[in-house]
């Protein structure tokens, strides 16, 4: 392990405004919210947020009641999100940029300012609320990167309704799945998203969704103006109802504890769950996160380039940045458009100060070549930021010393869908940062180690990542479902909250994730369920069984392999291998993909049928050597099988 210590770049330290600036300072901090965590959060609260009735009250309930009743937070308070968003600054920062857009091609450029997106936001509210959407209803956004994604997500939390915001990547199956579950009147669409020159056809995708459900009305916004299907009655344009609409709205007054949005995320098993993120604590927390985490200045130019469609891009990208009155970059294309250099001619042409990516991209991009880089000029930088997966030490030297010139301070954040914010991870200007560390937690977080008899790990050491302690920003259920959250996540090392994740604590107390310890993978910062993939998989007629596994891949973080038994007297032809293909496809979306399928004659079963996953991650990490027990194994032999035809997947790691 690479256990250097990289110190606050000094220019980063001194020049800070934020009065937080040293590591006691932050421990400090930490102490006060544990030792009275609602007077903690409830100052902090009171100061970052635009409450209609301020709360007096903090944490209600707890995660050794949470089968009975979801914890709360500041649950007498009322509010509406988008009054800190936006009508707040009308005041100081009218004339402030609030979303920098940066289209497919880089010269498409919209700077819309805090005055204007109050204005499209409120039009927008207006617009929706003609076509019936009220409190507490649901509202499915499947939109590319334009800023109307963003003023779609705040229009709808202005009426106190509930967005759920679907990534463009996904097929037809995954939305119609996520616009029953939660029951979605209105969709939110456009003509075709752009991603580096192609063309996405999301209203299509909308068509096929929605074929036989009771969706009242669909809302198309025209951006590429390709032609579209239209369903009379159903279907509305965008701007020919939101142009007209009034510019003044009062925003409808929601209980801390309305629920804001819901995400869907796979887990372990069967389909993704919906979480649910409430409006008061989830605003307190990316807030308070964003400033601290980022060191945030009035001045910054602040870019996330990840995608609304994901809990990054709803925290990063809307909520935490717009509560904070900055400048937030909407950048509708890709990292290599038109070449490896984009991100960086970004960062000069708009002088960016703050770029948070994750490191499948990094390591994309430094194996282009530093030239792409070092064509730009990149001084502005000051904070570079990292999520999604553990960032090798190799990638965030690279990015420490190539793209941040030694100069910028690295954040790595931990965090999850589940967490609403940043949990673990260096403040740019207070923290000494090591490569591939996510450092030391935030307040309220209190991380502990279990190993693998469930006892606590004390010291240095490693085990599964689990909390301690309710924070504001957690979800607080499953959409319809709460017994599956409690089970999930509070069922695992009771009564406390299980991430999922691996992880070492170091002699300095520092954090180092070391990837799931369950059936997540994560490609690409993309999180998907391996039960997903072998559901598409056994859907195909000649598939008798699966199962799915990821392996290291030098570039994606996780790569997909998996394991095939075909029906007796089929053979694996690449013509069976494409129907393999395109199950997943459209039963996940284009961003789910196998590298690499392997016949075999049969799973690794215990004599209870249950499949023995860890020898087929190992098979697949090319590591067999060392199996372990097998004697429950139903029939040994298959294990011979499954080694011998073991093969290399591309880019193992
Ligand atoms: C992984 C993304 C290591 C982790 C915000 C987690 C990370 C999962 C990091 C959540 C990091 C996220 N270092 N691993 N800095 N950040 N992860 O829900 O496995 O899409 O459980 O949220 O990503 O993925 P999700």
């Amino acid at each position: 392990m690479h256990d250097d210590i990289f110190p606050v770049p000094e220019g980063t330290r001194q020049r800070s405004p934020n009065p937080l600036t040293t590591l006691d300072a932050w421990r400090a901090m930490r102490a006060d919210a544990q030792h009275d965590p609602d007077a903690f959060w409830l100052a902090e609260t009171r100061r970052r947020i635009a409450w209609r009735t301020p709360p007096t009250l903090g944490l209600e309930g707890s995660f050794r009641d949470i089968g009975e009743q979801p914890v709360a937070w500041f649950a007498d308070g009322t509010l509406n999100v988008t009054e800190s968003c936006l009508d707040r600054h009308l005041a100081t920062r009218g004339d402030k940029v609030a979303i920098l857009w940066e289209g497919d091609e880089p010269d498409q450029v919209r700077r819309i300012t805090y005055a204007e997106l109050h204005a499209m936001v409120c039009k927008a509210a207006n617009a929706l609320s003609d076509l019936g959407v009220r409190k507490g209803h649901r509202v499915i956004i499947y939109m590319g990167m334009v800023p109307e994604a963003v003023v779609a997500m705040l229009a709808t939390a202005r009426l106190g309704a509930v967005h759920s915001v679907v990534f463009g990547g996904f097929s037809s199956d995954s939305l119609r799945d996520r616009v029953i579950d939660c029951g979605a009147r209105v969709v939110i669409t456009m003509d075709e998203g752009l991603r580096g020159g192609r063309k996405i056809p999301l209203k299509a995708t909308v068509d096929h969704a929605c074929l036989g459900l009771d969706v009242q009305h669909v809302v198309v916004l025209r951006h590429t103006r390709g032609p579209v299907g239209w369903v009379e009655g159903r279907d509305v344009d965008w701007h020919q109802i939101v142009q007209p609409a009034s510019a003044e709205h009062r925003a409808v007054e929601c209980a801390a504890e309305d629920p804001l949005f819901i995400l869907y995320t796979s887990g372990s098993t069967g389909k993704p769950k919906g979480l649910v993120h409430t409006c008061g604590g989830y605003l307190t927390w990316v807030s308070f996160t964003h400033q601290h985490v980022f060191d945030l200045r009035e001045d910054d130019v602040y870019a996330c380039v990840a995608d609304i469609g994901w809990i990054t891009g709803h925290s990063y990208i809307v909520y935490g940045p717009l509560a904070n009155g900055a400048t937030t970059l909407v950048f509708e294309s890709t990292p290599l458009y038109p070449d490896a250099g984009r991100y960086w001619d970004m960062v000069e042409r708009h002088k960016l100060t703050i770029f948070y990516t994750a490191p499948t991209a990094l390591r994309t991009l430094a194996a282009a070549g530093d030239a792409f880089v070092e064509r730009s000029n990149r001084s502005s930088l000051r904070v570079l930021g990292t999520v999604g997966e553990p960032i090798n030490p190799g990638a965030w030297i690279w990015y420490h010393g190539v793209v941040g010139e030694g100069r910028c301070s690295i954040v790595d954040t931990w965090w999850q869908t589940e967490t609403g914010g940043i949990c673990i991870a260096p403040l740019a200007a207070v923290t000494p940062q090591k490569p591939g560390s996510a450092t030391l937690p935030m307040p309220s977080i209190e991380p502990f180690l279990v190993d693998a008899r469930g006892d606590r790990v004390r010291g240095p050491g490693s085990g599964l990542l689990c909390l301690e302690w309710p924070w504001p920003g957690i979800a607080r259920t499953v959409w319809g479902d709460h017994e599956r959250y409690v089970s999930t996540y509070f069922g695992q090392v009771p009564p406390y909250y299980f991430t999922g994740d691996g992880c070492r604590r170091d002699e300095d107390g520092y954090f180092w994730i070391t990837g799931r310890v369950d059936d997540v993978i994560n490609v690409s910062g993309h999180r998907m369920g391996t039960a997903e993939f072998e559901s598409a998989l056994v859907s195909v007629d000649a598939i008798a069984e699966s199962a799915v596994v990821g392996y290291p891949h030098t570039m994606k973080g996780q790569g997909v392999y998996a394991y095939v038994v075909v029906q007796p007297g089929v053979a694996w032809t690449a013509e069976l291998e494409r129907a393999a293909h395109d199950s997943i496809r459209t039963s996940i979306g284009a961003h789910a993909r196998v590298d690499c399928f392997q016949l075999v004659p049969g799973l690794p079963k215990t004599r209870s049928g249950k499949v023995m996953r860890r020898i087929l991650r190992k098979v697949a990490e090319g590591d067999p050597s060392n199996l372990g027990d097998l004697s429950t194994l139903a029939d040994p032999s298959v294990v011979d099988a499954i080694i011998d035809g073991a093969l290399t997947p591309p880019n193992r790691g």
